[in-house]
């Protein structure tokens, strides 16, 4: 184990950042080389050649695993710990030392862009599944980096944003899943997210990452930040961010050295986060990389779509499908399917079957294959007929539908939660002329579903990786019997959503009006009706809860299969307080349990409280507080099915008198007036500029704020920008560079570029973009001179002290 005071004040600064796409910076002097760092969190994206943060270049090939949001139905962290072991080994047979997964934010709105890499709306599931998955990639000897750590809820302006949150929300809502991970998994690295947090940005934000992630969790590892999500190295050293990624150069460097120079950070401080850097390195050192069985992989990527398969609907037990049913199989999903999103976390599968492949021995008899629609979402009455024609041929229709790549892709929030027109006029026609029709769904994330009664059964594959298409079938047929329960809810219309009008936000600061009301929550606690509530799903047989009692450790009920056919439930136990006390949602995940049961079996099950089951957050004494007071424990299938129900009196402190605004008992989130949100998060909420203000933008404002500036050109840029988004989505793919830079801050040009830019002539840059042509220009060309003098000097002493004999 290397100790700090082994390497120079040059060499402690450089080991801060990174020096290319993938590799942070080696030491050979100390025997220490650069590490790998790839995503991601559903298969590893090892780029041998040139390296991108989007997913654009080619990678090697990998197994592509179900998301986190599919795999997220399966409730079951056992299969999520075998698909992190997997992970971790392919990763480490590519040379890759620290994965870049998995992601666990919390799915505020079913418009957030990267819902489909999130696992939950709820932070219990969203953390147990996320631990399994750090242990499974950690027991390969490859590091895991959970990200986006946090409040990250957003792509609009994802790299600019400013997430207002009050602390109670912060601590029960955004941060509880990281803290399951961190207690539960401790991973060797977190990756801090783009935006800010209450005012600070994640990668430097001292309540974030020292007093709660390493003083309070106990985190010991190195928080790196998101491509190009480091801001004030200076600032990040000091508030708990170690290493800096991409690279930025070394201009990070060279800010770190002034700063210790001129007494604004003390080398002690430094010595904090060289540390954390060079432990990782020593829990690489130790792993052998054993050769990879991708066959295998590709049966257990398989086996984990099969598990999170979610039957929504199946009116007169339509299925599953006997062997030899004559099929139509519809929709161009069925011929490219959508298994996986667009990004960084973009895989190159193995192998990849496609449902036209996989029905010839799924045992259906497919008559006819038409392509139904344009992907594209442009009608094509042609295709809609051919499609018509087919149904009519066939006993039962397989209508593949879903959300095509410009719908759902990292860099850009959804527009709306509809499946495409082209798509809905395809089913309705089809309809009307075949009353036994299937409609196989791929979306990352929850869709508007005003179709529904007009077929009678629906099968949500969400994306499901390259083995997907087989395990569907395996669910139509019977062979598996679906057992994937949502992990979010369907709410009948985005009008519904405790955010539909405060979500995504184009200003930079994000206000979480709606408290802890994110999902169920807010529904359970508002009463708003929805299409499917969490944790909801079919099976092919029954299950029954008999039961309950409840002490202290925990609730315990009787769990029966009364069905014909083996299967398994998901039970899940939520607790909703009745005395009064601090404001809580109606009903709150506090356990759960996947069980199989076969035909006619039943158990007693058990599901164990803990520390946290009835725990809140006393923002006032700044600790974890449990109300003494009544509780009901409600136990069942989903939120809205508890069929087992009992109270419970918990011994603890007073109970909170503090007064809020009635709209956050009610859970009328939407109710709420900026009054009432300024008394949650306890100050004054932000003004925006007025709509067409021409304002002075400084380094933190994106590109796309433009649109205001007071730069002719800048305005031009902005214009043009936002035409070539449009254009490449009119062509059906979604150009995840484009998205970036429009959402990317001035400042990024320094901290994704190498070292080519330095921040010194991001200020130029902004002052040309301020209406200063002249001005701007002298400042970038001056600052490009004297970036480029001081780079190639501190590169110099760097390389002199490498060969010179110093002491270590
Ligand atoms: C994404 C991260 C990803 C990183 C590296 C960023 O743009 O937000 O999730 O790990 O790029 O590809």
């Amino acid at each position: 184990m290397i100790s700090a005071d082994k390497l120079t004040l040059r060499e402690k600064a450089a080991l801060l950042s990174g020096e290319s796409v993938w590799d942070s910076r080696p030491l050979p002097r100390l025997g220490l080389r650069s590490l790998v760092l790839s995503d991601g969190p559903h298969g590893v994206r090892r780029q041998l050649g040139e390296g991108d943060h989007l997913g654009l270049n080619a990678s090697a090939k990998a197994t592509c695993f179900p998301t986190s949001a599919t795999v997220a139905n399966s409730w079951d962290p056992v299969l999520a710990e075998r698909i992190g072991e997997a992970l971790g080994a392919e990763a480490a047979a590519l040379g890759v030392d620290v994965l870049l997964g998995p992601g666990l934010n919390i799915k505020r709105s079913p418009l957030g862009g990267r819902n489909f890499e999130y696992f939950s709306e709820d932070p219990l599931l969203a953390g147990r599944l996320a631990a399994a998955y750090v242990r499974g990639i950690q027991s390969q000897g490859t590091a895991a980096s959970p990200k986006h750590f946090a409040v990250n809820s957003q792509e609009t302006r994802r790299m600019s944003s400013d997430s207002i949150v009050d602390e109670r929300t912060l601590r029960e809502m955004y941060l509880a899943a990281f803290e399951t991970v961190v207690r539960e998994a401790s991973p060797r690295t977190i990756m801090s997210s783009y935006n800010k947090v209450n005012g600070e940005y994640a990668h430097e934000n001292r309540h974030l990452l020292v007093d709660i992630l390493r003083d309070e969790w106990g985190f010991d590892g190195v928080v790196v930040s998101d491509w190009g999500g480091g801001n004030d190295a200076v600032a990040a050293v000091k508030g708990g961010g170690t290493l800096e990624m991409p690279s930025p150069g070394l201009g990070s460097a060279l800010e770190i050295l002034a700063a210790v120079e001129d007494g604004r950070l003390t080398e002690a401080d430094l010595d904090v986060r060289v540390q954390e850097m060079l432990d990782l390195h020593d829990w690489i050192e130790s792993r052998e990389a054993d050769a990879v069985d991708h066959d295998a992989n590709h049966a257990l990527a398989r086996a984990a779509a099969e598990q999170s398969v979610v039957l929504l609907r199946n009116e007169g037990d339509l299925l599953p499908l006997a062997k030899g049913t004559r099929v139509a199989v519809i929709g161009d999903f069925a011929d490219t399917p959508r298994y996986q999103g667009a990004g960084s976390s973009q895989v190159n599968p193995t192998q990849l079957t496609n449902a036209l492949e996989a029905v010839p021995f799924s045992g259906l008899d497919m008559v006819t294959y038409a392509q139904g629609f344009r992907r594209d979402g442009v009608a094509d009455p042609a295709l809609a007929s051919a499609a018509v024609d087919a149904a009519r041929e066939a006993d039962v229709v397989l209508l593949y539908l879903g959300l095509d790549e410009t719908r759902e892709s990292e860099g850009k929030d959804r527009d709306d939660m509809t499946l495409a027109a082209n798509q809905v006029d395809v089913l309705t026609q089809i309809a009307a002329v075949n009353d036994r029709v299937v409609v196989v769904l791929s979306a990352g994330s929850a869709v508007e579903m005003p179709w529904l009664e007009k077929v009678p059964a629906v099968v949500h594959a969400y994306l499901g990786g390259q083995a997907g298409a087989g395990a569907v079938l395996s669910v139509i047929t019977g062979e598996v019997n679906p057992s994937g329960r949502l992990a979010e809810t369907y709410p009948v219309s985005l009008a519904d959503t405790p955010t539909a009008s405060a979500f995504p936000v184009e200003e930079e600061a994000t206000v979480y009006r709606e408290g802890p009301y994110v999902g169920y929550r807010y529904y359970t606690t508002a009463g708003v009706p929805v299409l499917f509530p969490f944790g909801y799903g079919l099976s092919y047989t029954t299950f029954e809860y008999s039961d309950l009692s409840v002490t202290a450790e925990g609730a315990t009920f009787t769990l029966a299969n009364t069905g014909d056919r083996d299967g398994a439930e998901v039970a899940q136990l939520y607790i909703s307080r009745t005395s009064p006390g601090a404001y809580r949602p109606a009903r709150e995940l506090k356990g759960f349990r996947k069980i199989h049961l076969a035909a006619g079996e039943s158990v007693r099950v058990t599901i164990p409280f803990d520390e946290r089951t009835f725990r809140t957050f006393d923002v006032e004494a700044d600790a974890w507080t449990v109300e003494a007071g009544e509780y009901r424990v409600l136990v069942g299938a989903s939120v809205e099915d508890l069929w087992l129900d009992a109270s419970h009196a918990v011994e603890g402190s007073a109970p909170s008198t503090t007064e809020v605004p009635e709209v956050y008992r009610t859970g009328k989130v939407t109710d709420a007036t900026d009054a009432d949100v300024e008394a949650l998060i306890g100050r004054s909420l932000p003004t925006a500029p007025a709509a067409g203000a021409r304002v002075a933008l400084g380094a933190n404002d994106p590109f796309r704020a433009m649109h205001h500036a007071k730069s002719p050109l800048g305005r031009l840029v902005a214009r043009i920008l936002r035409s070539l988004i449009a254009r490449s989505e009119a062509k059906g793919k979604p150009d995840l560079n484009l998205y970036f830079l429009y959402n990317m801050p001035f400042r990024a040009l320094a901290k994704m570029t190498n070292g080519a830019v330095s921040m010194g002539m991001v200020d130029s840059i902004v002052i040309l973009a301020n209406g200063h042509f002249f001005k701007g220009l002298g400042g970038v060309i001056a600052g490009f001179f004297r970036q480029a003098g001081a780079s190639r000097r501190l590169k110099n002493e760097l390389a002199a002290e490498a060969t010179e004999s110093v002491s270590i």
